[in-house]
């Protein structure tokens, strides 16, 4: 049933003869397109026909062959990720109802594994792979491993540097720009009645709930969050700063420890994704306090449960990371790579916007 590679490059080939569109320096598999060169008597007249009908079948050729049967190989970092389980379902449905075969593996946060899970689907010759990396420190090793195989890539969810990707003209990075949703849970604070200043000192005092500060989302995040306060010319005090690796339980605890510890002076709590703002609103509603009265929480990714919390007023709001856009996004820019497209240095990176979501919008997104 899978579509060979071959079958797309020799198409695309055939294309790029006629159309004499092709980039100089995309046509790294072998034009080794026996048909078309050259037509045997009895299909004289049919080369005779305008080079646009040759163009237009093999064009309906690469449709249906990418559209059809090709294997998709993804790596999600681990499973067990809120978020990253809702993007999952998203890419499963666009690349299943597409027509692909596609198969799922799951990196169990270990980056040995999911290595080894790179080179069995190189091993069994997938057309395409969709990488969600463990460790954004192993983009390197993967881009090098995925240009050797010559198999087009996506990768998702954790950026590496521009340079990094500037290895592999078959490879992309479909994501969001973690800069964006950090200066809109900051916007979300100023937003309030008293811009995060409930009890009038003249300053912001937070607590900051971190992701896996490998990641540039947690680093961002957690940097812009607050420049955004700073820039809107606010005093702000941070109180703690811990890193609750996107875990709900975790973002639990360390708001649990934070409120014993700093009680009333904690006015706002920024935690850089909703699994952990789920768990620190556990220990937020355990200790008494009121989001929205006495305290502010914000987090990010729009996940079912948070639209939930902020339509009932026990979260000020949280900002979507689009897991639907972005799973359509790296599905048409797979399939761009799959039809022969190459991306240049410094064009490596596709962003869809993040949006903020409070009481107001709150039903438009759930
Ligand atoms: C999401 C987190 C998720 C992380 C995984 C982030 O963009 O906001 O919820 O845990 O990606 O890498």
């Amino acid at each position: 049933m899978r579509l060979s590679k071959k079958v797309i490059a020799v198409a695309m080939a055939s294309m790029m003869m006629v159309s004499m569109t092709a980039c100089g320096n995309s046509n790294s598999e072998p034009a080794a397109a026996p048909a078309p060169a050259t037509p045997a008597p009895a299909e004289t007249q049919a080369a005779q026909e305008p080079a646009q009908t040759e163009a237009e079948s093999v064009a309906a050729t690469v449709a249906e062959t990418t559209g059809e049967g090709g294997t998709v190989g993804v790596c999600i970092y681990k499973f067990d990720d809120a978020f990253m389980t809702t993007y999952r379902n998203a890419l499963q449905e666009i690349l299943e109802g597409k027509g692909y075969t596609v198969t799922f593996m799951d990196g169990k946060n270990d980056q040995a594994e999911q290595n080894n899970q790179i080179n069995n689907f190189i091993a069994q010759g997938v057309d395409a792979l969709i990488i969600n990396p463990v460790m954004t420190s192993a983009a390197d090793q993967i881009i090098a491993t995925v240009k050797d195989a010559d198999v087009p890539t996506v990768l998702i969810n954790r950026e590496p540097t521009a340079e990094q990707m500037s290895a592999y003209e078959k490879l992309v990075y479909v994501g969001c720009d973690a800069r964006q949703s950090g200066t809109m849970q900051g916007e979300l604070i100023l937003d309030t009645e008293n811009k995060g200043d409930i009890n009038g000192d003249g300053k912001i005092s937070y607590i900051m709930i971190q992701g896996d500060p490998e990641n540039v989302d947690a680093q961002y995040r957690t940097e812009f969050s607050v420049k955004a306060l700073t820039d809107a010319g606010m005093e702000v005090e941070q109180l703690d700063l811990q890193r609750g690796d996107w875990d709900r339980n975790k973002g639990q605890e360390i708001a649990q420890n934070d409120l014993a510890q700093f009680g009333d002076e904690i006015e706002v709590v920024f935690c850089n994704n909703d699994d952990m703002a789920i768990g620190a609103l556990q220990a937020i509603q355990a200790a008494g306090r009121t989001v929205n009265e006495d305290i502010y929480l914000v987090g990010v990714d729009a996940l079912d449960a948070a639209l939930n919390e902020v339509a009932a007023g026990n979260m000020t709001g949280t900002v979507l990371n689009d897991a639907q856009g972005q799973a359509e996004g790296a599905v048409a820019a797979m399939e761009e790579l799959l039809g022969g497209k190459t991306y240049a240095s410094g064009e490596q990176s596709i962003y869809v916007d993040y949006v903020k979501v409070t009481p107001d919008n709150v039903a438009d997104f759930q």
